[in-house]
């Protein structure tokens, strides 16, 4: 078999079908080429089910990249509230969990849905279980072999995404076909993603399954939100944000009370001499966590007996309780890829190739990064409408 569009898509997730429904409206001739046997799969297990399909306050700020003005166009063209238009205008039901963060009240099926029925809207060609075998482009159009057929168009979208979750069928195919047509890719790391302790701070897995609100840092980026102590390390949301600014050698901060005022523990001292650190620590922390970082301070006399000095030590080391990750968690459990196609030879305009006129890459497979909570799919959802229009 052999056709012709004007627009070819590879990847059928949530930046692909996006930009294909998006291009199908304007009359373009679309196809989709997806690997796996349905579109989506990562919309589907987004948000614990329910897709976190956008964040109210996603602006550049909340991005990383070796460009961080980036995103800044296809953010402003493209912004929280078009998504959520859309979203209202399927009736489907959301709601607001925490820091701007929206969800599906129901599954995440809904926003597959939605895209499917703007695809058929834009008679998009979806086509599943296609393995790429070549892409090539000659005479202004590039043509892509798969096991079913030749494709042809004068536009190519690169949207496969980055290889975290492998097991899902993430792989670097992105990189690959970016590199193939002389693009640089800025080296992808597993980012939003669990960071695993050895050594001494193996100790902490006594507390496994203990969650806490803490502001966590690594390399000067803080975030406000729940830490949870697993048997391998590090998680919950402060962790994974602040995973995407670590790197290997980096330390992470915690501030177990961050809003607790300077001198607390003195003035604890004063009004309860004949507590003990434990017995303060359990007053504002969970028992086990109290537990454990009382045990850690070793401070085992009564407040009253203690010195100030002591005193002011202990407050400081649990605002500033310096974790040493020996790693993370990787690709396999990574929610994104930091890095990816360089943005450095695309448009932030357009998101077409400066080199190769009519070569597009869209979605996580470019190196901007979203924090946790949204900023992924907002991403998704902006640079392919900056594509689709100009395709
Ligand atoms: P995406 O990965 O969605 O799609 C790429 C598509 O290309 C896939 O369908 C893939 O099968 C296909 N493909 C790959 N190789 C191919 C090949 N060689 N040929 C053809 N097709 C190929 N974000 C967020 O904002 N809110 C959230 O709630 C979550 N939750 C979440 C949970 C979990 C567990 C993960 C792993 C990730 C999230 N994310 C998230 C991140 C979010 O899912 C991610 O950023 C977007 O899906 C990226 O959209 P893309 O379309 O760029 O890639």
């Amino acid at each position: 078999m052999f056709k012709n569009y004007d627009t070819i898509i590879l990847g059928g997730g949530a930046a692909g079908l996006f930009c294909a429904a998006r291009a199908g409206h304007r009359g373009k001739r679309v196809l989709v080429l997806e690997r796996a046997a349905k579109v989506g799969k990562k919309i589907l297990i987004s948000g614990g089910g329910r897709c976190n399909f956008t964040n109210v306050n996603a602006g550049p700020a909340n991005y990383l990249s070796s460009n961080p003005h980036f995103a800044k166009s296809a953010l402003a063209r493209y912004s929280p509230k078009d998504f959520i238009e859309l979203v209202d205008s399927y009736g489907i039901a959301h709601h607001e969990k925490t820091l701007g963060q929206l969800f599906c009240d129901g599954p995440a099926q809904q926003i597959v849905d939605l895209l499917l029925a703007e695809c058929a809207k834009g008679n998009v060609e979806i086509r599943c279980e296609e393995d790429i075998e070549k892409v090539s482009h000659s005479d202004q159009a590039f043509t892509v072999i798969t096991q079913n057929g030749t494709y042809s168009a004068p536009a190519l979208v690169i949207a496969t995404g980055g290889p975290s979750i492998p097991k899902m069928g993430a792989t670097g195919f992105a990189y690959d076909l970016a590199r193939q047509f002389g693009l640089k890719v800025v080296e992808p790391r597993p980012a939003l993603v669990p960071l695993t302790l050895g050594g001494e701070q193996v100790l902490f897995r006594e507390i496994s399954g203990v969650s806490a609100p803490v502001v966590a840092t690594a390399n000067k980026a803080s975030f406000a939100e729940a830490a949870l102590f697993t048997h391998r390390g590090l998680s919950g949301p402060a962790i994974l944000q602040v995973s995407s600014y670590w790197k290997p050698g980096d330390a992470v901060s915690i501030n177990f009370l961050p809003d607790h005022s300077e001198g607390w523990l003195l003035e604890a001292k004063r009004l309860k001499p004949r507590a003990t650190l434990r017995s303060v620590f359990r007053e504002v922390l969970s028992d086990r966590l109290a537990d454990i970082l009382a045990d850690k301070i070793a401070l085992s006399t009564e407040l009253g007996n203690a010195p100030d000095a002591k005193l002011r030590e202990a407050e400081a080391r649990l605002s500033r309780w310096i974790f040493q990750p020996n790693g993370s968690e990787g690709f396999a459990k990574a929610e994104v890829t930091i890095g990816g196609i360089s943005t450095a030879e695309l448009s932030s305009k357009t998101m077409e190739s400066q080199k190769i006129p009519g070569l597009y890459a869209i979605g996580e497979a470019v190196d901007v990064t979203g924090w946790l909570g949204g900023y992924n799919f907002q991403w998704a959802w902006a640079s392919a409408v900056a594509a689709a229009d100009a395709l």
